[in-house]
Formats: structure tokens, sequence, C-alpha cells
């Protein structure tokens, strides 16, 4: 195994994409298979449904667990005339973190780069931390702010149990840190229990986005534990 260099010494980020899953019941009982668990090495984020965001912080309360809370986008206005947005102003008394630019909204919902740009300053303004995910270094044009987290996900490891080397991310990492000074950069698509720490071994990444084991549980709790 390589020594862990002193970036290292930071710890990771872990951050669990529910995408659009789970009813309020379902991540209760996730919340709720980690009562009375050791859980340390990260710096733990959930990312749940608009709908049940402040129950599930609650909960994270009640359950005294180690997490914080993320929402899976924001809107690119500001409080008004938008029917079906959620604004940062009303995220914020519900999350620390937002991520921006997944590669679902970018595809799925034709997000393009100037709403995104619109997006990210929205959640710079109310003071959200930003997970911001791209596929292609492209995606940092125009992209200026300080202390961004940048997830890199490469479009054919995600969802699909083919994840990039860990050798490539890091590659590709240090390619966005040359371009983005100061940013931090976490891997995702395809990362498992199995594969999260050849990816935290790596000098340039420093932390991990999780889609799909992220709703079983255990899995995620196996992450964690080999994440530390
Ligand atoms: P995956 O998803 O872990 O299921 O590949 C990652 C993501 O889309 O954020």
């Amino acid at each position: 195994m390589r020594a862990k260099s002193v970036y290292h010494m930071q710890i990771p980020l872990i951050a669990a994409n529910w995408k659009s899953n789970f009813t309020y019941k379902e991540a209760e009982d996730w919340l709720n298979f980690f009562k009375g668990k050791e859980i340390s090495g990260g710096e733990i984020v959930v990312f749940p449904s608009f709908t049940f965001l402040g129950e599930v912080g609650h909960l994270i309360n009640e359950y005294s667990l180690p997490f914080k809370v993320g929402a899976q986008d924001l809107s690119s206005f500001d409080q008004g005339a938008f029917t079906g947005e959620v604004n940062a102003d009303q995220l914020k008394d519900f999350v620390e973190y937002v991520l921006i630019g997944h590669s679902e909204r970018r595809k799925l919902f034709n997000e393009t780069q100037e709403e995104i740009l619109m997006k990210l300053d929205k959640a710079y303004k109310a003071n959200l931390k930003v997970i911001l995910c791209i596929s292609k270094i492209e995606e940092l044009d125009g992209v200026s702010l300080d202390n961004l987290v940048i997830a890199y996900e490469p479009l054919d490891a995600i969802g699909s149990g083919n994840p990039e080397s860990a050798e490539k991310a890091n590659d590709f990492a240090k390619e966005i840190k040359n371009k983005l000074d100061g940013a931090r950069v976490i891997y995702g698509g395809s990362v498992d229990q199995h594969n999260v720490s050849g990816y935290l071994e790596q000098e340039n990444i420093g932390g991990v986005l999780v889609g799909g084991k992220s709703l079983d549980p255990q899995s995620f709790l196996e992450i964690i534990q080999n994440a530390g």
C-alpha cells in the first residue's frame, strides 16, 4: 500500500447520493440502521430528496449520527415565480452541502453550463458548500470559485459496476487541481466497499461520491469503515 501523503491527513469526504430513491419511511429505516454503530473516519454527507431533507436532519440529530445533509440540486433562480423550483435560501436552513451539475441532470434534464454557473453563484451567495460534478475538464469552464469540491464522475463508470481505475482517476484529479487551484477532488462512479480504499490512497483524491452502494446501509457502512 502506498504511503498516505500529508494531504490525506484530511479526513475523506464520503457522500451518499440517494438520487430519486427512498420514501420517507425507507429513509428512516436507513438511518435507523446506523443507530449505535461505530462510525468514524470520514466527513459523511447524505443527499436525500427535497421532500424530507428537514426530517432526515431531525433524525440524524435524534439518533446522534455523525452525518451531514446535502441537497441533490438547487434552483438557478432566487425566490419568485418559478414553479417547482427549490432555491438556495430555502435550502440553507436544512442543508450544509449541495450537489450541482450531476451528469444525470446535465444529460436527462438538459442542464447547461450556463445554468450550472448560475446555480454555483446562488449556492455560493447562500454559503452552501458545493460539490460540483464533472465528467470532462471543459465542464470547469467559467468556474472560478474558491473552496469547491469537484466530483470527478466518468460517464461510463456511473451505475455500471465498471469503475475507472484509481490511477486514472488520480491523474484526472490532478488535472482538475491544475486548472482549479485549491479544489478538493472526490471520485464517483461504481464506488463500493471493495474499491473505496484504492481511491482514497491516491494523492489527489480526497473522498468519494457513492450512488448505488449508498442505498444499502450495510454496504455504505462498510464503505465508511474501509475509508478510515
Ligand atoms: P454510482 O453513482 O455509485 O451508482 O455509480 C454515482 C453517482 O452517480 O453519483
